[in-house]
């Protein structure tokens, strides 16, 4: 079962108070009683004083009734419930209660106590010792005084009296006060306490709930609110609190707590997003790996094989060629014949064409390094081939980083695959179309040069046969060793081609360059052996 801390508190507390105050309650009640109590009994005492002294003189004059009188008279007063004269042998001599007078004191123990302690007469006994507290017949609480009547000298001497001298104690007054009075005072006064007692707990139960409330209760709850919107995920709301207590150093802690979990948390995310794209790049990176080295070594094993070939060939094929330009050129030979010369020459030139670049590729020829700048290298080759007719409808638009690295390259080498993707590129755009060439640095790692065409872009199907030697789309006019013999050069130097294209829109070739290339050059893997 949940009980709340206000409850809790409120319960505890009163509890608390309750016992306490009943204590303080019942103390003060009964000090209060026994001093009613004391004032009764004084009242009572110096009643009977006065009783005795003014009817002393009555009664050495032997005036028993004018004493009588007096006595009655007082006997009268409110409070005072009746008086009585006893003589030694317990005697009521005189009584304001009529039926009394003339009876003896009965022999219970109340009676003998009235005067005598252990069978000796309380002769000097304090004030509180000769009063006794009691219930008359009626049932109503009493208090009685037994006052001595002693024998002094003038009783004695006096001429009517015969009371003899050794004679202490002449007889007893005993005044009966009742204590209605202080009853009605007393649960006046317990009504009173009572009262003022529920009040107080009433009082201070509310003001407890009160300030548990405001103070405590209300901020617990928020915070509790807050909790609950944190395991939710909301970072957002915090607790406002500007108490300068306990509650406002919790709630200022708490939203101390939510901000550092909410930057906690968007760190983690953070690292999450880097790390979800870390392994994409990652995972790419080690694909494009594989790729290359099926690439590499489809191309070793396919460099021996053409190397033998293309050897073969070159040797009857320059002969062919030679003898063919003879007889093309000889003027006993008929001129209806030229035509097939010609024929044979042209496809002779193809052939020658293929196998140079056949060699091209299966040759190994370490790159002759040293310093140059791609932008640089690019000028050159487009000096050279860019007023071929190819380009005469073609944009070059050229963006380079003006303080471009200078890396080491052959530039024999780069020139040559520049050229090819140029030609590749003009090739994609026979109706024209812009080039656009950019030079950066990559990561600070690679000095890169890229190649926009705006031409008819490569199907998706054929993105991962481009860099295979002989595969070609253009028919008849490709050897489709262009891409291959390139990619082998840029391997060869440590870097990377990476290529993006969208059919008729346009192709992008990236060529990356190690800036710093010792650590990457791997010949004896990247090489095609001859
Ligand atoms: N910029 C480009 N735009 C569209 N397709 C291209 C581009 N570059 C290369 N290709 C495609 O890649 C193929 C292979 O290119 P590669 O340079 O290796 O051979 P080729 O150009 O066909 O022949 P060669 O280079 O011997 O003249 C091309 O046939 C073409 O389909
Ligand atoms: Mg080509």
């Amino acid at each position: 079962m949940r009980i709340s801390l206000i409850t809790k508190l409120t319960i505890g507390t009163s509890l608390i108070l309750l016992v306490f105050m009943v204590f303080f309650a019942y103390i003060n009640i009964a000090t209060f009683k026994t001093m009613l109590m004391e004032a009764a009994i004084s009242d009572a005492d110096k009643l009977s004083e006065t009783i005795i002294k003014t009817t002393h003189y009555e009664m050495l004059e032997d005036n028993r009734q004018r004493a009588y009188q007096m006595i009655q008279e007082v006997g009268t007063l409110q409070g005072v419930d009746h008086i009585r004269m006893i003589n030694k042998s317990g005697h009521i001599t005189f009584s304001t209660e009529k039926g009394e007078i003339g009876r003896y004191l009965d022999k219970t123990e109340a009676g003998c106590n009235m005067c005598h302690t252990a069978g000796e007469p309380k002769v000097q006994a304090s004030t509180m010792s000769r009063s006794r507290v009691y219930f008359d017949k009626q049932g109503k609480q009493v208090v009685g005084m037994a006052k001595a009547i002693y024998n002094e000298e003038s009783c004695y001497l006096a001429s009517c009296h015969f009371h003899p001298p050794k004679q202490r104690i002449l007889g007893v007054l005993d005044t009966i006060v009742s204590l209605e009075s202080m009853q009605t005072l007393i649960s006046y006064y317990r009504n009173r306490i009572i009262v003022l007692t529920i009040f107080l707990l009433l009082s201070i139960s509310f003001t407890i709930i009160f300030f548990t409330h405001r103070l405590v209760n209300r901020p617990v709850k928020k915070l509790l609110t807050q909790t609950t919107r944190i395991t939710r995920g909301d970072f957002d709301v915090l607790v406002n609190n500007t108490s300068r207590d306990e509650m406002g150093e919790l709630s200022d802690a708490f939203n101390q707590m939510t901000a550092s979990l909410k930057s906690a948390r968007m760190e983690l995310e953070e690292w999450g997003k880097n790390l979800e794209a870390k392994v994409a790049e990652r995972t790419s990176e080690i694909k494009q790996m594989q790729t290359q080295l099926i690439r590499s070594e489809k191309l070793v094993s396919l460099g021996r094989l053409v190397a033998g070939i293309t050897h073969e060939i070159n040797n009857p094929l320059t002969g062919i060629l030679m003898f063919a330009n003879l007889i093309h050129s000889n003027p006993k030979l008929d001129l209806s014949l030229k035509n097939d010369t010609d024929v044979i020459i042209n496809e002779a030139k193809r052939c020658a064409k293929i196998v140079k670049g056949l060699l091209d590729f299966s040759r190994e020829s370490i790159p002759q390094k040293k310093p140059a700048s791609l932008s640089q290298v690019m000028e050159g080759t487009l000096a050279l081939i860019g007023r071929q007719s190819s380009f005469l409808n073609i944009d070059i638009v050229r963006d380079y980083q003006p303080d471009l690295p200078l890396i080491p390259i052959d530039e024999d080498q780069i020139e040559q695959v520049f050229i090819n993707m140029l030609l590749n590129a003009s090739q994609s755009m026979p109706e024209g179309g812009t080039i656009t060439i950019t030079t950066y640095t990559d990561k600070e790692e690679y000095a890169c040069l890229k190649i926009t065409d705006t031409g008819i872009g490569i199907a998706e199907e054929n993105m991962e046969k481009i860099f295979d030697p002989f595969f070609t789309t253009k028919s008849d006019k490709g050897t489709g060793l262009g891409l291959s013999v390139s990619y082998g050069i840029i391997e060869r130097h440590g870097g990377k081609i990476e290529v993006q294209s969208k059919m008729n829109e346009g192709t992008t070739f990236v060529i990356k360059l190690p800036l710093d290339p010792t650590d990457r050059e791997n010949p004896a893997t990247s090489s095609p052996a001859v």
